[in-house]
């Protein structure tokens, strides 16, 4: 056999080879190359193949309403921008922009990262001896994988409510954390209309006699899916039940997560630091197995979705702790995306450094808030007149409707040409997608599927 030959009957062997192992892999394509967590990774986002059904509805000429996606649209359509601080991310000095930001943030962001969680109230806590510490992280998410990675055991469970962002669970199971969850609403006569209270305490009762850490998470205020936001009394309720469970379980750290991604656009958006502060006033002992922790994201606050900032902002009475949790989260931040974009750490601490550039940013976020509580207002008025059992909701990106077959009230939305999500427990409503004049159509066509 020349050469020819021999490299030919090698191809054959070759193709004969791959076709005996392709439909092996077929099923299972790189279960040989990617391990058995990242064989459970499927890539079925509800709200991303919602969004696409709109999309096609659009391109086939309809006139389809987009319930769907979570960032807030102007009502043209257009992504909402906060005009200020597009302009001073333009005027970014070219350093500023090319160079790597301090591993664990800019300090002037750090400094900023705690007012914007805490709020007026950041000095009267800081004056009672609560220390604070800040991580920059990348976006929201960056902040609750740093808590995810860091406050709990692996193997254990982290407590939830049973309606909550759907991405918190990839968070979890990342670090190897399960789910613990109680009802989003109570269904027995309460004082906290917003919060099943009763549920919350049990829970967490039952997770403190297995783990010797508890970790709750709580997106609050303006809940994703839902719109909801606790109460004074029911912040308060909460939080006495805490320090209560940390007092009596003195072996078990407890932690206090304070996912704040929309609290900038809530009618109370230092509500968690001013119910500290009433707790701490009242003279509330902090129990040392105590840490709280806020998620904060700039991702809508300041319309840089992909500009990918957040801050983890720790607080706990003893310095020796926030120091170790600053060290912690650093090394954990090095580890994972290195260090958060700097330009847009650099913009904002520098806007929000002056009076009037805090002020100016305040009126455009005025605006977009103005978009969210006139949508909301009229969402709940229609829905309110045709007598569709909407959540309570109050501030924030949604609505929810709770349903046992959210599958089918979407699709029976879809068919009247209006896009919403079926999540687990119910359809939420992307009300900052939806233009205001679209908004009694929302209402209609949940309406014709509850029928
Ligand atoms: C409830 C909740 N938490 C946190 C985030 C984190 O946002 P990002 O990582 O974009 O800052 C989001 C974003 O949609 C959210 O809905």
């Amino acid at each position: 056999m020349n050469e020819t030959g021999v490299q030919l009957t090698k191809i054959k062997r070759q193709l004969k080879e791959h076709s005996r192992i392709r439909p092996l892999m077929d099923n299972d394509a790189g279960a040989g190359l990617l391990n058995p967590y990242a064989q459970t990774k499927v890539g079925s986002d509800a709200i991303f193949a919602w969004w696409a059904r709109y999309k096609e509805a659009i391109a086939t000429g309809a006139d389809a309403v987009n319930g769907t996606i979570g960032a807030l649209l102007e009502d043209d359509g257009s992504l909402a921008i906060n005009a200020v601080v597009d302009e001073a991310v333009r005027k970014a000095p070219p350093v500023e922009i090319a160079a790597y930001a301090p591993l664990k943030g800019l300090p002037a962001f750090l400094d900023l990262a705690k007012t914007l969680a805490l709020g007026d109230r950041r000095s009267d806590l800081e004056a009672m001896g609560i220390s604070t510490t800040a991580t920059a992280s990348a976006g929201g998410s960056g902040a609750l994988y740093l808590a995810a990675n860091n406050f709990a055991n692996r193997g254990d469970h982290v407590l939830l409510r049973d309606r909550h962002w759907g991405p918190y669970k990839g968070f979890l199971s990342g670090c190897d954390l399960k789910t613990l969850t109680y009802p989003l609403l109570p269904t027995y006569d309460s004082p906290h209309p917003y919060l099943d209270l009763q549920g919350f305490k049990e829970q967490l009762s039952v997770l403190c006699t297995s783990q010797d850490k508890v970790m709750m998470w709580i997106n609050d205020p303006a809940h994703n899916p839902t719109g909801l936001s606790l109460t004074p009394g029911g912040r308060m309720a909460m939080l006495e039940a805490v320090m209560e469970s940390a007092s009596v379980n003195e072996n078990v750290g407890h932690t206090l997560l304070l996912d704040v991604a929309y609290h900038l656009y809530a009618d109370e958006p230092h509500g968690w630091a001013e119910t500290l502060y009433e707790a701490m006033n009242e003279g509330w002992p902090w129990p040392e197995n105590l840490l709280i922790t806020f998620a904060l994201s700039l991702s809508k606050s300041h319309t840089m979705y992909g500009l990918r900032t957040g801050a983890l902002v720790s607080l706990h009475p003893d310095e020796t702790v926030t120091e170790r949790i600053d060290t912690v989260m650093g090394v954990t931040g090095r580890q994972t995306w290195s260090a958060a974009p700097r330009v847009s750490q650099y913009t904002v601490s520098e806007m929000h450094a002056s009076d009037e550039g805090g002020a100016a940013w305040s009126k455009e976020r005025d605006r977009l808030q103005a978009l969210l509580v006139e949508r909301r207002s009229a969402l709940i008025k229609a829905c309110d007149e045709l007598n569709v059992p909407l959540n309570p909701t109050h501030d924030g990106f949604f609505a929810w409707l709770e349903h046992e077959n959210p599958s089918a009230i979407a699709e029976a939305c879809a068919e009247q040409h209006v896009y919403l999500v079926p999540l687990t427990g119910g359809v939420r409503i992307g009300l900052c997608a939806v233009p205001i004049e679209q908004i009694p159509k929302v209402a209609q066509a949940l309406a014709n599927a509850l029928e």
